[in-house]
């Protein structure tokens, strides 16, 4: 039986933390959050599941967001047409960046901000990144654009980092001179 998750807005000051590297075993309590994240954010993608729970569509969460000070974060990336590809990662870091940067045209959203926020947030185009699956294998995956995107926005969130932080306000918008909006 499907629940929604608790997610924490950005008022709370729990997400301004800075979050500890998780240890393993993990616990069952992260390991089952884990999986309802997954769940969470593949239904939030599916127009008929979003509808039926009232889920804002998303594609990442990181564990402070659900109350918990841990450096874990969850992705679910549509690859095509209700085809998903899912990344948990324990205790991320980014290896290697692209010197090129980009935005998103249309900007970014997070499930922990509830209105939206106009202006392009910079973001590597690639990066690397290397952290443990649920079971402390170590993992690594190269992402790219709107994916390498949401690995930045979820590793912020475990340095307290919200993308609206990384907006200029002195020069919000970005034209296709500047940087590559995509
Ligand atoms: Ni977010």
């Amino acid at each position: 039986m499907f629940k929604k998750l608790d997610i924490l807005d950005e008022r709370d000051p729990r997400l301004r933390k800075k979050s500890i590297e998780a240890t393993f075993p993990l616990s069952k309590e992260d390991k089952k959050l884990i999986s309802r994240a997954v769940d969470h954010l593949t239904y939030s993608q599916i127009e008929e599941y979003e509808k039926k729970y009232d889920l804002r569509p998303g594609m990442g969460l990181a564990f402070p967001q659900l109350g918990l000070n841990k450096r874990i974060i969850i992705i679910v990336h549509e690859v095509e047409e209700g085809v998903f590809d899912n990344y948990v990662f324990i205790n991320p870091k980014i290896v290697t960046e692209s010197a090129e940067i980009i935005a998103a045209e249309a900007g970014e959203g997070c499930l922990s901000v509830n209105r939206d926020v106009d202006g392009h947030v910079p973001r590597h185009a690639r990066v690397t990144v290397e952290g443990y699956d649920e079971q402390g294998n170590k993992i690594r995956v190269r992402a790219r654009e709107e994916l390498a995107i949401a690995f930045q926005h979820e590793i912020d969130h475990l340095d307290g980092i919200l993308f609206f932080d990384r907006i200029d306000s002195d020069h919000p918008f970005y034209s296709e001179h500047e940087m590559r909006l995509i």
